[in-house]
């Protein structure tokens, strides 16, 4: 059985000395590779540790404060929060092509975490949260679930470019190994056990054009769906749960009066590794609920639809 304190101890004592006085750069992304990173890189060097967040402004209800309060507030890591919502969206006006906007926004990231990374006196390594699966899938040209989501992820090849040499403590694990991890630091469970996320964000979860309007009608919609999820135990059954906002509108009644509004899909599925996924069999009585709570709290959506798609052939995001 892997033993997490004698990990500790060992990567603890590794990573001293690899960076030896050296300053270390983590770029956080609220996700829980990178979070467990920095929780293990905190305990290990505080003191030569600054991370980076960057709030592309397609983050969900919450997620930049939580991180700001786990990170700066519990942990006391030297955090530097970027806000840099206005150029992603202004880069992505007008955009509805959802390749393009995975370069727009991979390049878009480059940009941003590269000119805050510059304004860090002497930094010399940068940590990321590679796993075991990454480490064997980019060897070959793999095309699992790791190495496709690493080839969306790394649009410009973060590390490389910025020239740094690269600090990754969670190589030889996998994921349970690093959700195991996460706890034995004192990451709460929320995040420890919070379902994938992609890079792009909700760009791919709004589809067609991206806009401040449209973001926060899902976000908000979103919010609600996890929040029932939770609510009745669903959360953990489930590999992945999100809202989409969908590109068409629909007609809907409200008093003697017809209304035009959003359409938000739900989608929630379970699956062992991403590659194939079934859609989840909820309660009737659950969704109808998120449903009505939708409908009736989001303003301008008149409309809530179930994904009922496996995948293949669907995929699990929409775009
Ligand atoms: P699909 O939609 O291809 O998704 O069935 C499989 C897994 O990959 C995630 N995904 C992404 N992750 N950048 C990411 O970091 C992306 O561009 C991206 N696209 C999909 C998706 O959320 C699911 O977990």
């Amino acid at each position: 059985a892997w033993k997490i304190d004698s990990f500790l101890e060992e990567e603890t004592s590794r990573l001293r000395k690899q960076v030896g006085t050296g300053r270390v750069i983590c770029g956080l992304s609220g996700g829980v590779d990178s979070s467990v990173t920095a929780a293990l890189l905190t305990r290990a060097i505080s003191d030569q540790l600054t991370c980076i967040f960057v709030d592309n402004g397609l983050l969900r209800r919450g997620e930049r404060d939580q991180v700001d309060q786990m990170f700066r507030g519990h942990f006391k890591t030297d955090l530097r929060v970027v806000d840099a919502s206005e150029i992603f969206l202004q880069r992505l006006a007008g955009v509805d092509d959802p390749q393009k906007k995975r370069e727009i926004i991979g390049h878009t990231f480059i940009d941003v975490f590269r000119k805050e990374a510059e304004t860090i006196e002497d930094a010399r390594f940068l940590a990321q949260g590679t796993l075991y699966p990454d480490v064997i899938e980019s060897g070959t040209k793999g095309d699992g679930p790791a190495a496709t989501i690493k080839a969306h992820h790394n649009v410009g090849g973060l590390p490389a470019e910025l020239g740094f040499d690269l600090v990754e403590p969670l190589r030889d694990l996998f994921k349970d190994e690093v959700r195991r991890l996460g706890e034995a630091l004192g990451l709460p469970e929320q995040l420890v056990w919070r379902h994938p996320f992609p890079g792009p964000g909700l760009a791919v979860r709004c589809l067609g054009s991206v806009s401040d309007d449209r973001l926060e009608t899902l976000r908000h919609a979103d919010a609600i769906f996890m929040e029932e999820l939770h609510q009745h135990d669903l959360y953990r059954e489930m590999g992945q749960a999100f809202a989409v906002l969908l590109p068409v509108r629909s007609v809907g009644v409200m008093g003697d009066g017809r209304t035009y509004e959003h359409v938000i899909a739900l989608r929630a599925v379970t699956t062992t590794d991403f590659m194939t996924a079934d859609w989840a069999v909820i309660d009737p009585a659950v969704v109808g609920k998120i449903s009505t709570r939708i409908i009736n709290e989001v303003r301008g959506v008149n409309r809530v639809v179930y994904d009922v798609s496996t995948k293949p052939p669907a995929t699990i995001e929409w775009e």
